[in-house]
């Protein structure tokens, strides 16, 4: 079989990978500490549940209308106007099977082969994944570890240009959880205001903010036309296995983005949509709950990550990463993820499975237990003190 010439740019992630490797080392009866995956360890509450089971009952089994139901089109232009604060039409939202889609058809929908396209670095490798797939440029903009992992703003005003045809950011962000802080987003709002470019702005982890405040570049001045806000349910209510989640975008795209869903997917599973709807609508308890939680966590795994040798940790405000500086052990993190793996039995992943401006770091997930949360630093210490040594 010969493959059609795209399929050689297109790239993957590689938590699943690791996932499988450290899945082998299991099959031979090692035991390991998963910290590599990227979901809460939380149960979709139960009241969504509900509405699911009470939707298939009632016979939601058949295909929708491809831009998601009215009436959840309907709470997502409601729940975004109040959470962004700004003004939402239910014809501005496409639903999708998980949020993903929102990325891979907002590229196919506006970048053109040779178009430049600005994205976070380290940053979710499905974005440069997907502008190569298509044709584009790829333009990393390093995030730095001494501005909280913010965009290097300097190298921005450089990169920006004509040819630049979409900008991609993220806050809170995967896999550093750093957030943008306000005057960040206004540089770059200025920056895509003057040259006129979309903005696609993944909110995802929004719901995970640990200290301080969000802001939406949507919410800035001028901002909402030229914005793509990707959302969705799989982190806040812990439904990554549903498959939902939405953009919010101009009209004029957004009819495309639903053709490209009528082109692939036709719709998003309905009686999914209604649990999605219970979710908004319904008790935000569970939300809360887990919010807090992972809070606590996070104090922990900084905590003890900043007691081993080789490395130190920042604390970041948002998602559910810890993002830790291991280049105090002078071998590359992917040499370093894979000892943990073998001789640790804790799989994480290393900083460069993000972009080349992960090197030395590894990412950390920590929406695990606590019991697994010590037991993966108690056993990471030999293998970093000896790393340490030389
Ligand atoms: C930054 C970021 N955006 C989007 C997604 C995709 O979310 P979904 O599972 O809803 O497709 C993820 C999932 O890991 C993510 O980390």
């Amino acid at each position: 079989m010969n493959f059609a010439e795209r399929m050689s740019r297109l790239g993957t992630e590689s938590a699943f990978e690791v996932l499988a490797r450290a899945r082998a080392l299991e099959r031979q009866g090692r035991e390991i500490v998963h910290l590599e995956i990227g979901e809460p360890d939380f149960d979709t509450p139960a009241h969504i549940k509900d509405a699911a089971k009470r939707a298939l009952d009632a016979g939601h089994t058949h295909y929708g209308p491809s831009a998601g139901l009215p009436e959840l089109r309907e709470a997502i232009a409601q729940h975004i106007s109040e959470t962004r604060g700004i003004p939402v039409s239910p014809e501005e939202v496409v639903v999708t099977p998980g949020a993903k889609p929102i990325m891979f058809f907002t590229i196919l929908a506006l970048v053109n082969r040779g178009d430049e396209v600005i994205y976070p670095n380290p940053g979710f490798p499905i974005y440069e994944s997907v502008i190569n797939f298509v044709g584009g440029v790829p333009v990393p903009i390093p995030l730095r570890e001494e501005t909280g992992f913010g965009f290097d703003l300097a190298l921005f005003e450089r990169k920006v240009s004509k040819r630049t045809r979409l900008i991609i950011i993220n806050s809170p962000q995967n896999p550093t959880g750093g957030v943008l802080e306000r005057e960040q987003i206004q540089s770059i709002a200025e920056l895509a205001r003057h040259w006129q470019i979309p903005v696609l702005a993944d909110e995802i982890y929004r719901y995970f903010l640990y200290e301080g405040g969000f802001t939406s570049i949507a919410s800035l001045a001028g901002m909402k036309a030229q914005t793509i806000i990707l959302d969705g349910f799989s982190k806040a209510y812990a439904m990554t296995g549903w498959r939902l989640g939405y953009g919010v975008m101009p009209i004029p795209l957004a009819e495309h983005v639903t053709r490209l869903m009528v082109n692939s997917a036709s719709c998003t599973a309905t009686f999914v949509q209604l649990a999605g709807l219970a979710a908004l609508q319904g008790d935000q308890s569970p939300v809360a709950r887990m919010v807090a939680e992972f809070k606590r966590r996070r104090d922990l795994i900084v905590d003890g990550l900043n007691k081993l040798p080789g490395v130190s940790c920042r604390s970041p405000r948002g998602a559910f990463y810890v993002f830790p500086n291991v280049s105090a052990l002078r071998r590359p993190a992917g040499e370093i993820a894979d000892l943990l793996l073998q001789e640790a039995g804790v799989a994480v992943l290393p900083g460069t499975a993000f972009g080349q401006h992960g090197e030395g770091y590894l990412r950390l997930w920590y929406a695990t237990s606590e019991a697994n949360l010590k037991r993966a630093l108690e056993r990471m210490e030999p293998v970093l003190a000896r790393l340490a040594r030389g």
